[in-house]
């Protein structure tokens, strides 16, 4: 089972939307599990305080490594062999890549930051891998892991209804997914290209394949450059 273990501020966070439709039948059905470990426990203090002051000054606040460690060393026995990550904006780009080796995995440890950042030295001392979801900057590290998190469960097996559902939407073959039609046939003057309806499934094939070029070329074209 994928097992995902989130050190947050705010547990309430997760499963959260993980807990419906897709994601939720698979949590419901044992597919995957979803604990949240609240860091506030390892707060020291009567105000079980978990961040101080930044060294050098300057603005907001840092999670403190003490606390980090004390929270990761309780959550995570020794021979546990989940990768351990941080989500930060400082972080390599996620990709479907990397969220396809980390689904076929036994899950994850995942530290979400808050305030201005993590003291720095949590990250060599218990070798956190830094994860961005994109250039962007969240108010915290919980809707990245979310995101993260959903891209996992998704390829689990067992997850999507259909197995091929996975094989030809967008970034799977390094380019983004050909547009897709239903009924009806014409809608508000549109219609739904001939090709799809004609039956040719070796011609729909070789136009999909063209739209998806197409559509890779004018919008990213820098995932063609990778291929
Ligand atoms: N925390 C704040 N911003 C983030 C981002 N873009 N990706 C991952 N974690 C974050």
């Amino acid at each position: 089972m994928f097992r995902a273990t989130v050190l947050t501020l705010f547990p309430e966070m997760f499963p959260g939307p993980l807990g419906l439709s897709l994601s939720g039948d698979a949590l419901a059905r044992g597919l995957w599990s979803c604990e949240a470990q609240n860091i506030r426990a390892h707060g020291l203090g009567r105000h079980r305080a978990v961040d101080d002051t930044p060294a050098g000054g300057g603005a907001g606040m840092v999670l403190r490594a003490d606390v980090l460690a004390a929270a990761l060393d309780a959550t995570a026995a020794p021979d546990d062999m989940r990768p351990r990550l941080l989500m930060s904006p400082r972080g390599a780009p996620l990709t479907q890549q990397r969220v396809r080796a980390l689904a076929a995995g036994p899950g994850a440890i995942i530290v979400c930051g808050r305030f201005e950042g993590v003291d720095e030295r949590i990250i060599a001392a218990r070798a956190l891998e830094e994860v961005s979801i994109g250039d962007y900057v969240l108010s915290g590290g919980e809707m990245a892991a979310l995101t993260l998190l959903d891209a996992c469960v998704r390829l689990l097996p067992g997850v999507m209804g259909k197995q091929e559902s996975g094989q030809d939407e967008s970034f799977e073959n390094g380019l983004l997914e050909y547009p897709h039609y239903t009924r009806p046939r014409e809608f508000e003057g549109r219609a739904i290209p001939d090709v799809l309806l004609s039956g040719d499934h070796g011609k729909i094939a070789d136009w999909r394949r063209a739209e998806a070029e197409k559509l890779t070329r004018a919008r990213r074209p820098d995932l063609l450059r990778k291929s």
